[in-house]
């Protein structure tokens, strides 16, 4: 792999580190407004976020490379509503899901058919985690100001709302 590459993944195996902060500091805003559904959810979450983080972690060593561990910026803390925390975490996996297709154009670049092999397992996964939260958040505005029936949403999400 090249030097490019390497620093690519790298960056995106912290960035995997960084969602799971993300969704960490999401979870502990839900349970602030005692959403307890929402939080389990986002916990949940933000361990699968470090598991793909891991992931990438174990792959730059299995090709003999080291995982730089390095820090991101602070994740967002505030949030107006659990709808907004939801359209935040859709628009974060886009955001990841548009990185995996850099890091595959680098690899593409590279003819580096392991990684590309390797990148795939991510770029089916992201259809998932977009597919998920587009869910919630669409369901969520249907609720809009419905307290009762956020209040049964969030009673349910953690197994309605599963990959
Ligand atoms: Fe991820
Ligand atoms: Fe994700």
């Amino acid at each position: 792999m090249s030097p490019t590459l390497v620093e690519a993944l790298n960056d995106q195996m912290n960035y995997e580190f960084y969602s799971s902060h993300v969704y960490l500091a999401m979870a502990s805003y839900c349970e602030s407004q005692n959403y307890n559904g929402f939080a389990k959810f986002f916990l949940e979450h933000a361990e699968e976020e470090r598991e793909h983080g891991m992931k990438i972690y174990k792959y730059l060593q299995d090709r003999g490379e080291q995982a730089i561990i390095t820090g991101f910026g602070d994740p967002s803390n505030e949030y107006e509503s659990v709808l907004d925390a939801c359209e935040k975490a859709l628009e974060h996996e886009k955001v990841v899901t548009s990185r995996f297709y850099n890091l595959s154009d680098i690899a593409e670049s590279e003819k580096e058919y392991t990684t590309i092999s390797f990148l795939k397992w991510f770029l089916e996964e992201q259809v998932e985690e977009e597919s998920l939260f587009e869910t919630v958040v669409q369901k969520l505005r249907r609720i809009k100001d419905d307290e009762s029936a956020l209040f049964i949403y969030d009673m349910h999400i953690s197994h309605d709302e599963v990959e």
